[in-house]
């Protein structure tokens, strides 16, 4: 699988996001071209409503919420992808109280592959659990845009081309039938998952599905890029597939352990003036990323990456980190789906 992204959607992320503060280097940045597509060539035409509909459906990059602050606990859970009965197991096994200060993070893949996609939705709306998108998760917005656009599904048949479209786009009958048979509510929780999640300052850490570009700041970052990333090519581009070039979260280390860690990123010195990062700036203030995503890999805890996804609806385990303390609780999970994707 090979992610592309369209610049017109990257300034336009940034622009919204950023305006308070001029990045340097986001004109190169966002001139720069990473568009390849699987198949041949699609039309002219394709190629804007593709980019329409990229823009139309791209999540929040991140929230840090308010009511954050008051909470004692975060319980941060891995790909869950519809096993509402695990996701309940697992609630129960960290004695889930939201009276005492309980908050649930969704890493993102709530949606697709398991039995009930909409129960966990509604169990995590019920318990106002806060949540990422995942890569699955997206490609249900996707098919609900395409949906409620009738004319751009069937005048240019976006689900019959869907291997040469980017991913996100690559809706597929599972999705589809997903959004489908989503109520509108569990389908506006879902839209309002950001990209990534923020806790309060003295946890150093983001929740999001799949990860970063370690080169980059985290404001900086491709929100289609952080649902989808596994690994960083020779020649420094990201990548959603695991076999050629290394895992993010190798370099990710590397490069906090290098410069002390808990510093934060320093890769961007200024924006705009010198010393001038905002104060309390995601960059500024996260060591810790937590993601799931990566089932193929597992459990994956290294020193400032924790990777959540242990397999749940191939039949292993459903994970949640639980903060403060970073302590792993694990449920077993029945065998919805036996290839990992
Ligand atoms: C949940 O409560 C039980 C019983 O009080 C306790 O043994 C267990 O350690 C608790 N689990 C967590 C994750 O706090």
């Amino acid at each position: 699988m090979v992610l592309s992204s369209l610049p017109g959607a990257k300034a336009l992320l940034l622009g919204s996001l950023w305006a308070f503060c001029v990045l340097p280097g986001l004109g190169s940045d966002a001139r720069r071209m990473r568009f390849t597509r699987r198949g041949g060539d699609l039309s002219g035409g394709i190629d804007a409503v593709v980019q329409k509909v990229r823009e139309s459906i791209l999540p929040e990059l991140y929230t840090a919420p308010k009511e954050f602050n008051s909470k004692k606990r975060f319980i941060i859970v891995g790909d869950i992808h519809g096993a509402a009965k695990e996701f309940d197991d697992i609630l129960k096994q960290v004695n889930f109280s939201a009276e005492n200060g309980d908050q649930v993070i969704l890493a993102g893949d709530m949606t697709v592959k398991g039995p009930d996609s909409n129960e966990v939705l509604k169990k995590a709306m019920e318990i106002k659990a806060a949540c990422v998108r995942g890569n699955q998760d997206h490609r249900v917005v996707a098919a609900q845009y395409m949906l409620d656009n009738p004319d751009i599904l069937q005048e240019f048949d976006l689900l019959s081309v869907g291997a040469k479209l980017p991913d996100g786009l690559q809706v597929k009958a599972k999705q589809l039938e997903v959004a489908q048979n989503m109520p509108a509510e569990d389908m506006a929780y879902l839209k309002a998952c950001p990209a990534m999640v923020q806790l309060p300052a003295k946890y150093r850490m983001a929740v999001m599905h799949a990860g970063v570009e370690p080169s980059k700041p985290l404001s900086k970052q491709d929100p289609e890029w952080v649902m989808n990333i596994r690994n960083v090519l020779d020649n420094g581009e990201p990548s959603s597939e695991k076999d050629d070039g290394v895992g993010w979260f190798t370099l990710y280390n590397e490069l906090k352990a290098g410069k002390g860690g808990n510093k934060g990123d320093s890769t961007e010195k200024t924006c705009g003036k010198p010393g001038g990062k905002p104060s309390g700036s995601l960059d500024q203030v996260v060591d810790h990323i937590v993601y799931g995503h990566d089932a193929g890999r597992g459990l994956n805890q290294l020193e400032f990456t924790h990777g959540l996804d242990s397999g749940c609806v191939y039949g292993r385990q459903l994970s949640a980190l639980i903060m403060p303390g970073f302590e792993l609780v694990q449920v077993p999970c029945k065998m919805y789906e036996e290839k990992v994707e």
